[in-house]
């Protein structure tokens, strides 16, 4: 079972970025301990960081068929990109949203997520830790799923 974890515009300055949003965590420490999550569930998790629209969107088309479920956080993405919105939506797999801040708190035009609207669920607020919750999430609703169509083909 495979995850892909998708990071947009800026992420890759992690550990720049204002603290009192993001935190002193550089992504490459978040990767890690996804990483190490994803192996002690025997799942397998690829990571892909852009500053780009549109290489989110092909790499969003490029995961179906290739893997089971996708984490993404697409930054300031989430707030404008009806082209990254249309792309979760025709994935047809578990897509899960995280940001480190808490964007409901921050400026009104942070507070719609376009993106996260067609997501199967938005987590907001809790930092790094965000992403652990997110893939303990998607791991689950992977094994459900993966589980019932077995039982169904019985
Ligand atoms: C963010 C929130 C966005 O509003 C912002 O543009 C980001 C990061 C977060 O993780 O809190 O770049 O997605």
């Amino acid at each position: 079972m495979k995850i892909v974890v998708i990071q947009g515009p800026n992420l890759n300055m992690l550990g720049h970025r204002d603290p009192r949003f993001y935190g002193n965590v550089k992504l490459e420490q978040i990767h890690k301990n996804l990483e190490d999550l994803a192996k002690q569930n025997k799942f397998e998790v690829e990571f892909f960081q852009s500053n780009f629209e549109g290489e989110i969107v092909d790499k969003i088309q490029e995961c179906i068929g290739e893997c089971d479920g996708i984490l993404i956080n697409p930054a300031a993405y989430s707030h404008t990109s009806i082209a990254i919105a249309d792309a979760i939506a025709m994935a047809q797999m578990p897509v899960v949203e995280v940001h480190l801040s808490n964007i409901f708190s921050r400026d009104e035009f942070r507070k719609k997520s376009y993106t996260g609207e067609v997501s199967t669920g938005v987590i907001a607020g809790f930092g790094p830790f965000g992403y652990h919750i997110g893939l303990l999430s998607l791991m689950q609703i992977i094994t459900e799923v993966t589980l019932a169509k077995q039982n169904v083909a019985k």
